[in-house]
């Protein structure tokens, strides 16, 4: 250690110092520093350094891509700590869970943290693709971005589904049991497939240790990885979608708040927007780049989208801190093989899917959720139109959409049906 300056001043000067050496640069404060902050740092680069203000507009997105992602983190932050309480064995993994509750501080709270930011995440997941079927912010150029949404969906409900079992409670072991049994019923190989998740003819050790480590390590995975490349899609996509006429120079004055220059960071843009000039710099193919076709209603990424953000995500941990404090995550009597309650009941979210499998269990099952999904990943490429893309219920995709909806309100009813009036042997019960 140098004696150069002495040891006093370095031991004052080190909070200071310390921060330097982490934080380069003082908060942003001309547009040019917002632009570099984005551009530099390793977490905000992935945001372009300006975003169109119609993107911002919060009943346009409403946030739930963020709060999907957001939930993701706080799912995987409380995950990692019930990692070292957890063991996936059938004779320890009911007691872990009895004593989280008991004897580790914040047990209680950490798991019901979890679970209800899990039942959180599959709903939001769920509305996300809703927002984004009726805004038609599938079609042309976003297909590839939808499917990679599509195949997150099914992974989140996996994530959720393998989750379902760790706790190794009745509810667990026979929502479950349920849960396999419609795998089953897909044609030649749905015993395979049964066979495949379980590892077993039965939901025992061999079933848990498959659920443990497909739920903490498969599934996370590919969710992490198909988020990246769903978040480089809206780049190259070039950003969210919004309707086609909006970047022309009349449909300007609809973003007063760009205008004016009422946001900060704005007066200079539409400056530069006005004065923006164009030099060959590569042969570029995709939507951006092309002379006059980029869009100036934009404002910097600092601070509005990433205050944007900022908002979705606390907002998102306060509700699930909120909800985990008020509401006890279910924990029942340990999985007993030998005694199923009547009725056995699959999680939420497959309940339709149960009611339908109670009335065919080739077609509930297997027939109609795997010609619902293909028809998910064929929409983008059969619906080739562009009027009303970017505007929630158009009238130009009303038949789209009405036939979207009936299907939505079919679901329900049956999950309705499913949670509250089925009885034992799944006989129809008036549950007042
Ligand atoms: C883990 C699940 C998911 C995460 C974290 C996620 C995240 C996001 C975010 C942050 C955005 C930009 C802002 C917004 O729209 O809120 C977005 C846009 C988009 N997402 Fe997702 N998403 C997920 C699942 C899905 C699903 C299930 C679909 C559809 C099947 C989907 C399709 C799209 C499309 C096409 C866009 C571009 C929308 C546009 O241009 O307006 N995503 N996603």
């Amino acid at each position: 250690m140098s004696t150069e300056n002495g040891l006093i001043p370095a031991l004052l000067a080190l909070p200071r110092n310390a921060w330097r050496s982490v934080f380069r640069n003082p908060l942003p404060s001309s547009d040019l520093a917002r632009s570099q902050t984005t551009f530099a740092n390793l977490f905000l680069h992935i945001h372009p350094v300006k975003t169109h203000a119609y993107s911002l507009k919060p009943w346009y997105t409403m946030g739930l891509g963020v709060m999907a992602f957001s939930l993701f983190v706080v799912l995987t932050a409380t995950g990692l700590l019930l990692m070292f309480y957890y063991v996936p064995s059938v004779e320890q993994a009911h007691n872990r869970m009895l004593d989280l509750s008991g004897t580790v501080a914040f047990g209680t709270l950490l798991r019901n943290m979890h679970r209800w930011a899990a039942h959180g995440m599959v709903g939001i997941v769920f509305l996300h693709l809703c927002r984004v079927f009726y805004t038609g912010s599938y079609r042309a150029p976003r297909e590839f971005n939808w499917v990679v949404g599509v195949l997150l969906f099914l992974l989140t409900l996996g994530a959720s589904f393998t989750g379902y079992l760790l706790p190794w409670d009745q509810l667990a072991y026979w929502a479950i049991t349920v849960g396999t049994s419609i795998a089953s019923y897909a044609p030649l190989v749905g015993e395979q497939v049964r066979f495949l998740l379980l590892g077993d003819r039965v939901v025992g050790q061999e079933a848990l240790i498959r659920f443990y480590v497909l739920h903490v390590a498969v599934i996370p995975l590919a969710i992490s990885l198909l988020v990246a490349v769903h978040f480089w899609r809206i780049r190259k996509d070039g950003g969210l979608s919004r309707p086609e006429d909006l970047d022309a120079p009349e449909a300007q004055a609809d973003f007063p708040e760009a205008q004016a220059g009422k946001l900060e960071g704005l007066a200079p843009l539409a400056k530069t927007a006005k004065a923006k000039t164009f030099g060959v710099l590569g042969m570029v193919r995709g939507p951006f780049n092309k002379v006059g076709n980029t869009p100036d209603n934009t404002v910097y990424s600092w601070p509005h989208l990433f205050v944007a953000e900022l908002f979705c995500f606390a907002l998102v941990v306060l509700v699930v801190l909120v909800a985990a404090l008020l509401v006890q995550a279910p924990l029942e009597a340990p999985a007993d093989p030998t005694h199923p309650p009547n009725p056995s009941k699959a999680p939420w979210y497959f309940l339709g899917l149960q009611e339908m499998v109670s009335y065919s269990a080739f077609w509930g099952g297997v027939g109609i959720p795997t010609v619902f999904v293909l028809a998910l990943l064929l929409l983008p490429y059969l619906d080739r139109g562009h009027r009303g893309t970017g505007v929630w219920f158009s009238r130009h995709r009303i038949l789209a959409t009405t036939t979207f909806t009936l299907l939505l309100v079919v679901n329900l009813v049956l999950i309705v049906i499913g949670t509250f009036f089925r009885g034992p042997n799944w006989a129809l019960v008036v549950p007042w």
